[in-house]
């Protein structure tokens, strides 16, 4: 199941709330961070457990705990940003990698520009953040780096996903699976989402 779109009653409202033009700055920020948690949540419902023991006040107590090594954020700039501290907040202990692509505005086709990924991805799962999968090159892009780095576990978040975005991953990268708040309808001329949100990395930083 490579696309997973969450139909929680919490994640739909406030996917309604972001799609609002009249949004703040600041709400849009707020409720970005709020939906990465709760795509958070749904990404990580299958992690494997193991059993410890802990010391409680009554004495030692069976617990169990995530295995393995620690998960690694991987936000694409710059949009990713905006979701970074909603996954953080689940997982205060996660590795950050930090992915810079952009796509070029005339041929839609994404540009990598930095990275610098945490140690050791071999056995770490990865969460890319971004909001928008919107033709897909970004994320092509993430996971192909992500891959060449050693990286055997990758799932991708987003807010809002196109079709055409989701066709390629699974096309391209079957073994990723995608968390979204919503499947939209497709792109436009300029390759936006529609409905979408419009330019989400604006919306964050207030760059419009
Ligand atoms: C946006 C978005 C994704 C990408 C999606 O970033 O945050 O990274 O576009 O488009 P794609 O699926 O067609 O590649 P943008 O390039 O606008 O950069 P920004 O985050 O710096 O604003
Ligand atoms: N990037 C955005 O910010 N929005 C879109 O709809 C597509 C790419």
């Amino acid at each position: 199941m490579p696309v997973h779109e969450i139909t929680h009653p919490l994640v739909k409202h406030k996917l309604g709330i972001l799609r609002q033009q009249s949004l703040s700055t600041r709400s849009f920020r707020q409720v970005t961070a709020e939906l990465a948690a709760l795509l958070t949540y749904e990404a990580t419902s299958d992690l494997a457990l193991e059993d410890y023991q802990v010391q409680t006040w009554a004495g030692p107590a069976p617990a169990q705990r995530i295995k393995g090594k620690k998960v690694t954020v991987v936000p694409i700039l710059r949009a990713g940003i905006g979701m970074l501290d909603g996954v953080l907040e689940l997982i205060p202990s996660a590795r950050v990698s930090v992915v810079g692509v952009y796509r070029n505005e005339e041929t839609l086709q994404p540009v990598a520009y930095f990275e610098k990924l945490a140690h050791g991805l071999n056995e770490r799962l990865a969460l890319v953040v971004d909001p928008m999968l919107a033709t897909g090159g970004s994320m092509l892009a993430t996971i192909e780096m992500l891959k060449k780095a050693g990286c055997k576990q990758i799932r991708a978040l987003v807010l809002v996903a196109a079709p055409e975005g989701v066709r390629r991953v699974e096309q391209e990268h079957p073994d990723v699976t995608i968390y979204t708040a919503g499947v939209d309808q497709g792109l436009n001329e300029d390759g936006y989402i529609v409905p979408g949100l419009g330019d989400a990395g604006d919306k964050i930083f207030g760059t419009k």
